[in-house]
């Protein structure tokens, strides 16, 4: 029986989580939930899954759950919530669900704890991987993506010997401007940026879809987990996303991972690693006839994704600084206060302005996402 605590436990990542654990009520359980502003589902989860230990985003609506929950859990709120829940003893697996920079000290201190940490918050791995490797090493946890195509990438690479390998592959589906011209993706909506067409997310990610930024912050965490140089990362568009991921040998040929387009299948796969059991998921409809395409991603119209390569190639913090500058400008985006333009110029703008050292201690990481947030806010700024 594995014993849980979710970060995040309010968002799509959680509440699919959620759902895989109530699919397998033998193996899995709840002990710890946490999430920031939902306070109504957080309170409907912990009268579902009765955790012993819940974290909300304010104080006061941590007193507002003490008031009306059902049953007394111990109660907190913020970073030292997240913290709590992450630690708390009776969890020995921990889903790092929480979306942004703000999932790096509760993932880092988990996986120094020694939890098995399935890590769905990629921006912890773009922006310290090589400090949570460390914390792993440290405290003996075990880091599992979540991701689709890094959970695809853990199952090709098992037990190869890396000297066979030429390049991985990660599938980008393109997102809903895949196939528009340049003058009209200048000017997209955000009602128009938010409709992804295969995957149903939060709106942090799904911006970061349409920009194709969240590819590239795959590709940086594809080449921190799996110890890849910036030329054995590629991307293929595969716009069905049923394909997640492949693994290219030096012979020429390929091995690909596929599975349905459900984020319950990767994080069942972490959940329950290395074990494999029937799920929430059917099998893969092999009779249904179908078409797979494969593209290459045109960089002129996404050009976050070259700045990912290029912060990559950087190192140091530049990965941080451009996640950070991305979190920034996709926030303005989101609130109407910069174009959909904006966001790669943003990016770039923070990119060549600051210059990156080496990766150091958390703290340093974090000195580098706040200089790269107060830099990017100022820009906005200036633009609005
Ligand atoms: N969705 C996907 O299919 C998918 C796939 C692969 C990877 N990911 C990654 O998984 C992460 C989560 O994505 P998502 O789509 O699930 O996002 P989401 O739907 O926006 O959910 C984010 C969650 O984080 C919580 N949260 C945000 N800031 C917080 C803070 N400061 N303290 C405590 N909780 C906080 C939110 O709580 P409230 O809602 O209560 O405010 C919510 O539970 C992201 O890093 C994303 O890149 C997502």
């Amino acid at each position: 029986m594995r014993s849980l605590a979710i970060l995040g436990s309010t968002g799509s990542i959680g509440t699919s989580t959620l759902e895989v654990v109530r699919a397998h009520p033998d193996l899995l359980s709840v002990r710890a939930l946490a999430a920031g502003r939902n306070r109504d589902l957080l309170r409907a989860q912990c009268e579902a899954y009765r955790p012993r230990c819940v974290s909300v985003g304010s104080r006061e609506d941590a007193d507002w759950l003490r008031s009306s929950l059902s049953y007394l859990p111990q109660l907190h709120w913020g970073e030292e919530g997240l913290r709590a829940c992450a630690l708390h003893p009776d969890a020995d697996t921990v889903v790092a669900a929480i979306v942004g920079s703000a999932g790096l000290a509760s993932t880092e201190a988990a996986l120094r704890a020694g939890r098995r940490v399935c890590v769905a918050n990629k921006e912890s791995l773009v922006v310290g991987g090589a400090l949570m490797h460390e914390a792993a090493l440290a405290g003996g946890g075990e880091l599992l993506p979540v991701d689709s195509e890094h959970a695809a990438l853990h199952q090709l690479l098992a037990d190869r010997d890396p000297a066979t390998i030429r390049e991985v592959r990660i599938t980008a589906s393109g997102g809903p401007f895949r196939d528009w011209p340049l003058a009209r993706i200048q000017a997209a909506t955000i009602d128009e940026a938010l409709n992804h067409p295969t995957w149903k997310m939060g709106p942090k990610i799904t911006i970061d879809s349409a920009t194709l930024m969240n590819k590239g912050l795959e590709v940086i965490e594809a080449s921190v987990l799996f110890g890849l140089t910036p030329d054995q990362v590629a991307v293929t568009v595969h716009p069905q996303s049923q394909v997640h991921a492949m693994v290219g040998f030096h012979d020429g040929s390929y091995q690909l991972q596929v599975c349905a387009n459900d984020m319950k299948l990767p994080i069942q796969y972490c959940l329950l690693y290395p074990d494999k059991q029937p799920g929430p998921v059917a099998p893969y409809p092999w009779d249904t006839p179908r078409q797979w395409t494969f593209e290459s991603p045109d960089l002129e119209r996404f050009p976050c994704l070259a700045l990912a390569f290029q912060a990559l190639r950087e190192g140091g913090t530049a990965p941080a600084l451009l996640n950070a500058a991305n979190e920034v400008a996709v926030a303005a985006f989101l609130q109407g206060r910069l174009g959909f333009w904006d966001i790669q110029a943003c990016n770039q703008e923070v990119l060549s302005r600051i210059p990156a050292s080496r990766l150091g201690s958390l703290a340093q990481v974090l000195d580098a996402d706040q200089a790269a947030r107060r830099h990017a806010e100022g820009w906005v700024q200036a633009r609005a």
